[in-house]
């Protein structure tokens, strides 16, 4: 057992690592150190927590911490990269289940029912706000996992009326919330439990109605919502640490959102409400040109003439695990004199920062690894761009097709190298089931198959 004081004392200095953790993973560089310092905060915050005052059973929560542990440590260590996002969307879903859990508990607490006046009527706000945002990051979780795993159709729910619906979903919830925090003892359950499952819906209707291109800010925004349900159980436990950290994961999601927004030109708003932005109604912009192909050698000629080469990975990259030979063709473009970049979007793949973690796990130099705005200017005096399972983010039709779901969206603007190869599999379509101009544009040839086999092929002509 340690003391109350000694307990905030650890809290506090949880606290600060965190706050260094989140610095951390502010650049590649430091985020090792940044994943760190949150092991290390996140040790000293469950040991102290465990040992606390008032604590009781600790066998019971070091044998439930053990068998979750190495549930944990299975599942990260089988999971793929390419289904990183969906395993960040069910863990999600559990922080919501567990602030749902926690408020459930927390009203049938007897204690919670000895408090009275206004500490009583805020404790009991504080219950059904943490059930309510519980509910909506569990369901919400659980169908963007749905979405992410290909076992729910991307493609958004849109009805009409349904945010008249939200709306008065969430009055309803209102109305419920003053009911619920008059009643009696317990007596107010009927209204929590209608609450929840109010609120299980409006995440479900909130994600179904989300989609396609979108989707990358439908993960940060869960995210940002899982670090609220976590501070709404700190307030409903009285855990100072709990509510630092929820606001942290809360607040840093929120942020992240509003980036990816910027990066995508979207409306924050349009975006999580599903939709308010006008769809497109008309036809695709008809595709003229032809495609054409070659093979490993002639990509090796090509890249033998260029000065400079631009790479442009995308989510077919990190399916293919192509980010080895890529290093070392990079490796050996560099020993011939040539400049050799990389231009990263900022939603390629299926994660924020997809990319950059492959490429640093392939140890490819940071300097080389530049973003979207950085190689934009540069493309028209590049030679060659060599795109690697990349789709949507080098789509023109996201800049001149009004009718394209991704209209507006920033690209990166490869056909305005002298020559552009893509590297993909066959002519599907992206995550957002757009065909893509690019592939029939005069200066693209293909080169079908796998990222890895072909990239390593070409190396063998290097
Ligand atoms: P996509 O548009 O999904 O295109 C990837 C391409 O890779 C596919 O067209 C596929 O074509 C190809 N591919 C798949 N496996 C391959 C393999 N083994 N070898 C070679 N190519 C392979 O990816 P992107 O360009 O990176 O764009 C990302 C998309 O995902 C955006 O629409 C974005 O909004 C969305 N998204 C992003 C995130 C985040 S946070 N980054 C989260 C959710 C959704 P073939 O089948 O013909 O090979």
């Amino acid at each position: 057992m340690i003391s109350a004081q000694l307990q905030t004392a650890s809290y506090l200095f949880a606290s600060i690592l965190f706050i260094l953790s989140l610095g951390g993973l502010s650049s590649q560089e430091s985020a090792k150190k940044g994943v760190l310092y949150g092991i290390i905060g996140m040790i000293i915050a469950v040991i102290s927590t465990v040992l606390g005052e008032g604590v009781q059973g600790q066998i019971y929560i070091v044998i439930a911490i053990s068998i979750a542990s190495v549930i944990g440590i299975l599942l990260a260590r089988k999971v793929e990269m390419t289904s990183m996002p969906q395993l960040v969307a069910i863990l999600h879903s559990f922080v919501g289940l567990a602030a749902v859990l926690v408020g459930f508990g927390s009203y049938l607490d007897p204690h919670t029912h000895t408090l009275v006046g206004a500490a009583h009527t805020i404790h009991l706000v504080e219950i059904f706000l943490g059930v309510f945002i519980g509910a909506i990051t569990f369901t919400g979780s659980i169908i963007a996992w749905g979405k992410l795993e290909g076992k729910i159709r991307s493609k958004p729910l849109l009805y009409p009326g349904r945010h008249a619906v939200n709306i008065g979903l969430v009055i309803a919830s209102i109305v419920l919330c003053v009911l619920f925090t008059m009643a009696v003892g317990t007596g107010g359950m009927m209204y929590l439990i209608i609450m929840s499952l109010i609120a299980s819906f409006i995440g479900v209707m909130l994600v179904m109605a989300i989609g396609g291109a979108d989707m990358p800010v439908v993960v940060s925004m869960l995210n940002s919502y899982s670090g609220w349900a976590a501070a709404a159980a700190g307030f409903m436990l009285g855990n100072d640490l709990l509510i630092v950290t929820g606001a942290l994961v809360g607040s840093s999601g929120a942020i992240l959102s509003i980036i990816m927004c910027d990066a995508m030109n979207r409306s924050f708003f349009s975006v999580i409400f599903g939709g308010f932005g006008a769809a497109p109604t008309g036809p695709a912009m008809e595709i003229t040109g032809e495609v054409k192909s070659t093979d490993h050698e002639g990509v090796a000629d090509l890249l033998k003439q260029a000065k400079s080469v631009v790479i442009v990975p995308g989510y077919g990259m990190a399916v293919a695990k192509a980010q080895f030979p890529v290093h070392e063709m990079v490796n050996k473009l560099k020993a011939e004199g040539k400049t050799v970049r990389f231009g990263i979007h900022p939603v390629a793949g299926r994660l924020p920062g997809h990319m950059n973690v492959l490429l640093a796990e392939a140890n490819v130099s940071y300097d080389i690894v530049l973003e979207m705005d950085e190689i934009n200017d540069d493309l028209s005096e590049t030679d060659l761009v060599l795109v690697i399972g990349a789709n949507d983010i080098v789509n023109p039709g996201a800049q001149n097709d009004p009718n394209s779901p991704i209209y507006g969206m920033p690209v990166i603007e490869v056909w305005n190298a002298k020559d552009v190869i893509v590297m993909k599999r066959s002519m599907a379509t992206g995550y957002a089931g757009v065909q893509n101009p690019l592939f029939f544009k005069e200066n693209t040839t293909m080169l079908y198959g796998d990222a890895k086999d072909s990239v390593s092929k070409i190396n063998g002509f290097l």
